[in-house]
């Protein structure tokens, strides 16, 4: 098997002053990483650049956690992927759940993101996800599925490579219930099979599927023992550097 380098990513979401964004990049500096893990936290906007400034020359890669598609124009409160390339991202979170569910980001409009980050070099973290609903009516693996296809229509393999997904059930962010173990791997090896049948073996292979959903220092070890789980994307204990640099250092 293909050995894939973990990644544990923050969200931290609309937390954070810039000094509270400042003293957790600190924090996170100093850090035992065992595992040589990748980490990436996401800042909010108005942090992305303070945070990319102290994070440079670290290990530690920055992503927004949206981009618009356009590039510059009359889009007021939005942030182009050349802004946020601008301030220190190299990567960025497309089609996390708040943004489909609060913002109505459909799988259209993050198709046309998509291109957009590709467009300007940031690697994507595209997050998949099914309700409680879609999941007690077994629909879970078809949504996923579809989110695929539609979110990353028209690209080939070799444009898209480097993309990062992430699998987070809709019912587990924020609400302290976790997938099983058994739950991710099922899903995340359903999505590897996805990418194998869509991309190509060695695409498929190469590409690192994190899980998200209330993942804590109590259950990362567990959750990362799983074949096809390949990192966590982390949002509630993304906040707190000890719990965060505890699930940087998974067993
Ligand atoms: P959570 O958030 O860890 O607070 O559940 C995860 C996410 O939304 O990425």
């Amino acid at each position: 098997m293909t050995k894939r380098t973990p990644i544990i990513a923050g969200n931290w979401k609309m937390h954070n002053t810039l000094a509270e964004s400042a003293a957790l990049i600190e924090a996170l500096k100093k850090a035992e990483n065992k595992n040589e893990a990748e980490i990436i936290v996401a800042p909010s906007f108005t942090s992305l650049a303070e945070v990319a400034k102290l994070a440079s020359g670290s290990a530690i890669k920055v992503a927004s956690q949206d981009v618009h598609w356009e590039d510059k124009g009359a889009f007021t409160s939005a942030v182009s992927p050349v802004q946020a390339k601008d301030a220190g991202a190299t990567h960025t979170i497309l089609g996390h759940s708040e943004r489909r569910s609060v913002f109505g980001d459909t799988d259209e409009i993050l198709n046309k993101k998509v291109a957009a980050a590709l467009r300007h070099g940031l690697t994507i973290i595209f997050c998949v996800g099914e309700t409680l609903a879609q999941r007690e009516a077994n629909e879970t693996i078809a949504v996923i599925n579809s989110q695929l296809e539609n979110g990353l229509k028209g690209f080939t393999a070799e444009q898209l490579n480097g993309l990062i997904i992430a699998y987070e059930p809709v019912w587990a962010i924020g609400t302290g219930k976790t997938a099983t173990p058994a739950q991710a791997q099922e899903v995340h090896a359903s999505i590897r099979q996805f990418l194998t049948d869509k991309y190509g073996a060695d695409f498929a292979q190469a590409t690192r599927i994190l899980y998200g959903g209330s993942v804590k220092d109590s259950n990362v070890d567990e959750i990362m023992a799983q074949p096809d789980v390949d990192g966590a994307l982390v949002g509630g204990q993304a906040l707190l550097a000890d719990k965060f640099t505890r699930i940087i250092n998974f067993n």
